[in-house]
């Protein structure tokens, strides 16, 4: 086995970061679940210094909802910002991001401008990096079919979708803070690809929810105008490999 790392998680107490967490000790590493409210703070600054010390590895998998993108911005900015700069001091070999496929063309939606400034930043840091692009998560397809739900029809853009489970993307940026900075992006999407509209058809099917599901090519992403391929990766990317029925399953 290569010789053990220390690889700090921040948001590491998320669902990403959690499993991130897991899956780094299954390997053999060392992993640190750092959060906000364990003292460990990316925007303000807090216990950053102190827990990176020994770090070979950095993984931000932190997040917060808000909808306005000033306030997104500011927060993945400016975090992006401390930790890269905390981690040269640190002597930390390699930055891991995790961002959102096709991130750059959405950033009418305020969450995915918030991103953009996310991987700005990390881009611009001076800092070895990676950022991992992945597609919207199965754990995330019930916030969506509530999200288009609306007297009783789910009506959704008429565009491809290629959801992935937390697992699988936990995987895979464990494998990229364990490898060799890109200093560039890797995108990240599960094994399926099918209409937005059946694999939410699917997912409400599984939960026993018989509402009516219709597609519409004049419905946005929140906020940013969708086409066929706006939420799948358009060249080569890295598949994961849990399928929503076997997530539901599980
Ligand atoms: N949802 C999707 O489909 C999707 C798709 C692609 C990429 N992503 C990205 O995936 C990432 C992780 O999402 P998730 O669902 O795992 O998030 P989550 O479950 O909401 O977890 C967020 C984590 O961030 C921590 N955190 C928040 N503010 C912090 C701060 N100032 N300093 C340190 N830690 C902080 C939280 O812990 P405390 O509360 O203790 O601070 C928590 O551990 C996000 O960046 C998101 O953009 C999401």
């Amino acid at each position: 086995m290569s010789k053990m790392k220390r690889v700090v998680v921040i948001g590491g107490t998320g669902l990403i970061g959690s499993k991130a967490v897991k899956r780094l000790q299954d390997v053999g590493h060392e992993a640190v679940a750092a959060s906000s409210r364990n003292g460990i703070n990316a925007y303000t600054g807090e216990g950053l210094e102190a827990a990176l010390t020994g770090a070979d590895a950095v993984i931000d998998v932190s997040n917060m909802m808000s909808f306005d993108k000033d306030v997104i911005s500011d927060f993945f900015g400016t975090s992006s910002r401390n930790l890269t700069t905390a981690e040269q001091a640190a002597g930390v070999r390699h930055h891991v991001a995790l961002s959102i496929v096709n991130v750059d063309k959405l950033a009418a939606n305020p969450y995915m401008a918030g991103k953009l400034a996310q991987e700005e930043a990390v881009a611009s840091s001076g800092q070895a990096y990676t950022i991992v692009r992945a597609t919207q998560f199965h754990e995330f397809i019930e916030t969506l079919a509530g999200a288009y739900a609306a007297d009783g029809v789910v009506k959704v853009p008429d565009i491809d979708f290629q959801p992935i489970a937390a697992r699988d993307v936990a995987a895979a940026l464990v494998e990229a803070a364990l490898g060799e900075p890109k200093n560039g992006t890797l995108d990240l999407a599960g094994p399926e690809r099918a209409s937005f509209e059946s694999l939410i058809r699917a997912f409400l099917d599984a939960k026993g929810d018989g509402s009516p599901v219709t597609a519409d090519a004049g419905i946005d992403y929140f906020g940013a105008p969708v086409a066929r391929g706006s939420l799948v990766p358009g060249g080569e990317y890295i598949k994961g490999q849990i399928t929503i029925a076997q997530w539901l399953k599980a």
